[in-house]
């Protein structure tokens, strides 16, 4: 194919010099007259690993070349790749200007190209968007752009695609050969066989996902390894405190591939609780600053379960109702365990604030029924104690409002569509898919 790459900073120059190395035919653009040269002399705008010799390589056999044109790029490129930077602005929000700009230079080139009539052998270019970008800035910033240059629309007289970009900074190009994903998020399937043609023959798992879940997807997976680093950092740290090698921690953490690397917990959905995360929680917090170990990520992991479990009063408190049913009230299902259980929390927090409340818990039911569970409700929740309905239709009938903590199938066989009391999900039901389209759903965790 005949690729433009726009922007040769790491993932342009990189990419290019992939590119062109796999058979395509490339043109760098960069508005940085050095990098042009550079590259034009068979050298490495960026130091990187074999990034080099590849340069030379596909500079020398005609594969790759610059220019500062982009018209020039455009005009001779079927794709193309926008890699431009996307740094912080000083108030941490991202700065698109030079998306933005080189967007709009696009657009001018597609333009003079459709008044042309084009040679007759023109294919329909796509625009990839590699950048990082927030949800949102493809559609509702850059598209628009190109609408409005080109006067067409995006999918159909031109195609869009975002496809971020996974290498890391010093193992770029083996990244590059090598990518753990491909995303790609189009409009239309036409953009998306144009960017899977680019990539044909390179190892991993290809994902066709709408645009600003591509977009996302990269924020996901930057949030996550700093939040990794933070993690296994501050863990190190309070390890060290306490005299305990953190590495001999971490190889048997690492080696639990159930619980601790793997999909495990890792769903959204609603607050964790349960008689041992909040207590273990605040314990190792608190022999951390004793300590004088400042962990900063473990000390709001409780103060952000909080805010997610106040998500769920909004959500009810949004709605104007004052009549609330509750499903599940234990602190997961298929146990009667209602010790720091986030939904006797979320109860007491709605009960407090004067609501109108009947809940039902099978499991909460039975276990008082049979006296396991009867002393701890009733001397340590009477007044959710009087709340208690035996039956499903109870709380139904009851509601105008209901919230669902539990995927109990008697509950949810029973849960009305589309009609009754108004629902709000907080588990993400099986049907929540279905039920996102009906009136009166709601859900916490989409
Ligand atoms: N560096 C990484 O490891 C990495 C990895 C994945 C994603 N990303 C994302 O990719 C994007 C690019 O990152 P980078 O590190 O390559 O940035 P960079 O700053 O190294 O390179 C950007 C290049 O774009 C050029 N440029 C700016 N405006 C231009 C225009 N109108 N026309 C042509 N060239 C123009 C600049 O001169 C510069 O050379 C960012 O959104 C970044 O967040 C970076």
């Amino acid at each position: 194919m005949r690729v433009s790459v726009l922007g040769l900073g790491y993932v342009g120059c990189v990419s290019a010099a992939c590119l062109a190395s796999m058979g395509h035919e490339v043109i760098g653009v960069d508005v940085n007259p050095a990098k042009v040269d550079l590259v034009n002399d068979g050298k490495a705008p960026v130091v990187e690993e074999r990034i080099g010799e590849l340069i030379a390589e596909v500079v020398r056999t005609g594969a790759l070349r610059a220019t500062g044109d982009v018209r020039e790029a455009v005009m001779g490129s079927e794709v193309t790749l926008v890699c431009v930077g996307t740094p912080s602005e000083p108030n941490g929000s991202l700065c698109t200007t030079y998306l933005e700009r080189v967007t709009e230079q696009i657009g001018s080139v597609l333009a003079e190209r459709n008044g042309q009539g084009g040679d007759g052998h023109d294919a329909r270019q796509t625009v990839v968007f590699r950048s990082t970008m927030l949800p949102g800035t493809c559609l509702n910033l850059l598209v628009p752009i190109l609408e409005k240059h080109v006067g067409g629309t995006a999918g159909v007289d031109f195609g869009v695609a975002v496809n971020p970009e996974f290498l890391r900074e010093g193992t770029s190009v083996r990244d590059f050969f090598d990518p753990p994903k491909t995303v790609i998020g189009t409009l239309d399937p036409v953009s998306a066989e144009a960017v899977a043609a680019l990539y044909d023959g390179l190892p991993g798992e290809v994902f066709r996902v709408p645009v600003p879940t591509a977009e996302a997807i990269k924020y996901a997976d930057n949030a996550f390894h700093g939040l990794k680093i933070g993690f296994a950092n501050e863990l190190g740290a309070v390890c060290q405190a306490l005299g305990v090698d953190s590495h001999q921690v971490m190889d048997v953490f690492l080696a639990d591939s159930k619980l601790n690397i793997s999909p495990a917990y890792l769903r959204p959905g609603f607050a964790f609780g349960g008689s041992c995360l909040p207590k273990d929680l605040r314990s190792l917090v608190h022999a951390a600053q004793r300590a004088d170990v400042s962990v900063p990520i473990l000390a709001h992991v409780l103060p952000s379960n909080s805010a997610h479990l106040q998500r769920a009063v909004e959500m009810v408190e949004r709605t104007g109702k004052r009549r609330v049913g509750l499903f599940g009230l234990s602190f997961k299902p298929g146990t009667d365990d209602l010790r720091e259980s986030p939904l006797v929390e979320l109860a007491e927090t709605l009960f407090g604030k004067g609501y109108d409340l009947r809940i039902h818990d099978a499991n909460v039911s039975l276990s008082r029924l049979l006296g396991a569970n009867r002393e701890y409700i009733e001397t340590r929740l009477p007044h959710l104690a009087d709340l208690l309905a035996d039956s499903v239709s109870e709380v139904l009938e009851h509601a105008e409002v209901c919230l669902v903590g539990t995927k109990d199938p008697a509950v949810l066989s029973a849960l009305p569509h589309g009609e009754g009391p108004l629902l709000i999900d907080l588990v993400r039901l099986p049907d929540a898919e279905k039920r996102r389209t009906e009136p009166g759903y709601m859900g916490l965790a989409w």
